[in-house]
């Protein structure tokens, strides 16, 4: 008898987690109970990565030393960047990133250390890191000049600042900082889900977020956001968008941006980034891609009754604020990073190794017969 498969693990419950949970009674995504989009209203991205890492938002004083240890880690091995300038010009910055990370694990004098205590300083050193090797990217495959990170900007101001030589306008920074706070964690997602799954067999930190990288990497997971701003570049003019999306959807293609296995009536997220979307269409005086939005979402909603995910409306954002469309996944592991390291943290702490089982259905048994006689 067939055992009972839950493919792709479907409503299965595989642990506890003390770091997010979508709460049903508030509708709403919330990071250690707090509603991600009253973070987003009240607090800048490093307060919400202090609260994600270490269990509660931060005092002044505790932000500050919080700020201190980041700014102070944001400079790079010789090693590293000279291997950055020699990676193929045409890599994807998702592998670029998967590479650095592993890259910095090779370099990090605790890599095999995984108390909590050291495992804490790596998170800060990755998450510091992370971002600087991947604008220095950006800069080298352009022929441009590497912009050295500045300790007197924030995440986000100097995330602009190394990849465009300037900080932009303080609407465009909120609106990345909010992108930043909505892609900060998601519970066991795949990504979480396989960097729980690297640490489970005690493996170290700089391993389990390469892996989560890679697991992110995918259109069907963090990829969408690059997948959406390909698609809107296909249906190029709003104008077209109607019978694009009617098209697509009478050949039963997948949508990128739109479903999600949690949210079954609407992402949580979508309305703050929505909002901030906006805003950022304002400031760049550039409104095509929100008529878009609205025709392709109208639509997926009347015709499937299925809505737009998080990556639907950061997708054209990211493109209005200049970046390069396979620049938006790498923008999302930035602020990731956070979200798996307190579960890597948290599977440490009260660790199962993760080993499901399968049910059999290939050859039954046989005898091996030499190679001579087959
Ligand atoms: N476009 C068209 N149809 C869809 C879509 C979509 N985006 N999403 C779901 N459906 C349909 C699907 O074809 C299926 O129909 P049927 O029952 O007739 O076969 C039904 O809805 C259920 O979908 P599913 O794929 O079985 O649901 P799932 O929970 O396994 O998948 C998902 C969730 C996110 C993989 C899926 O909705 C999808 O492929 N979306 C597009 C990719 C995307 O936007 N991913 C980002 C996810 S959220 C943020 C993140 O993780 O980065």
């Amino acid at each position: 008898m067939a055992e009972d498969i839950k493919k792709g693990l479907l409503g299965i419950v595989v642990d506890e987690t003390e770091v997010s949970k979508v709460m049903p009674e508030i509708n709403s995504l919330t990071y250690r109970g707090y509603a991600a989009q009253d973070l987003c209203a009240k607090c800048k991205f490093e307060e919400v990565a202090y609260l994600i890492l270490n269990g509660e938002l931060p005092s002044e004083k505790q932000l500050k030393d919080f700020e201190k240890v980041e700014r102070k880690e944001r400079n790079l091995s010789k090693t590293l960047l000279e291997s950055i300038k020699n990676f193929p010009k045409k890599s994807h910055p998702m592998d670029v990133a998967r590479t650095a990370v592993s890259i910095m694990g090779l370099e990090d004098k605790e890599t095999k250390d995984n108390s909590p205590e050291a495992n804490l300083r790596k998170v800060m050193r990755i998450f510091a890191k992370t971002p600087v090797a991947l604008a220095a990217f950006y800069r080298i495959r352009k022929g441009k000049k590497i912009i050295k990170p500045k300790s007197n900007l924030s995440f986000s101001e100097n995330f602009f600042y190394m990849c465009f030589g300037r900080v932009p306008e303080k609407e465009i920074v909120k609106a990345f900082d909010v992108s930043l706070i909505l892609y900060a964690e998601h519970s066991f997602n795949v990504s979480t889900f396989t960097a729980r799954t690297i640490t489970s067999s005690l493996s170290d930190i700089h391993g389990a977020i390469t892996g989560a990288i890679a697991s992110l990497k995918g259109p069907l997971h963090g990829g969408a956001n690059e997948e959406v701003m390909h698609m809107m570049n296909k249906i190029k003019k709003p104008e077209n968008a109607l019978n694009w999306i009617n098209n697509a959807l009478d050949q039963k293609a997948v949508v990128m941006g739109f479903g999600h296995r949690v949210y079954k009536s609407g992402d949580s997220r979508v309305p703050t980034m929505r909002e901030y979307f906006s805003k950022v269409a304002k400031v760049k005086k550039d409104k095509k891609f929100e008529k878009i939005y609205d025709i392709v979402e109208k639509v997926m909603i009347e015709r499937k009754n299925i809505h737009p995910n998080v990556d639907y409306p950061t997708g054209p954002t990211y493109h209005l604020m200049g970046f390069d469309t396979d620049f938006f996944t790498p923008i999302f592991v930035i602020s990731r990073i956070t979200g798996w390291s307190a579960h890597i943290l948290e599977q440490h702490a009260a660790n199962k190794l993760i080993r499901p089982l399968a049910s059999y259905k290939g050859n039954s048994y046989r005898k091996v017969i030499p190679i001579n006689q087959r």
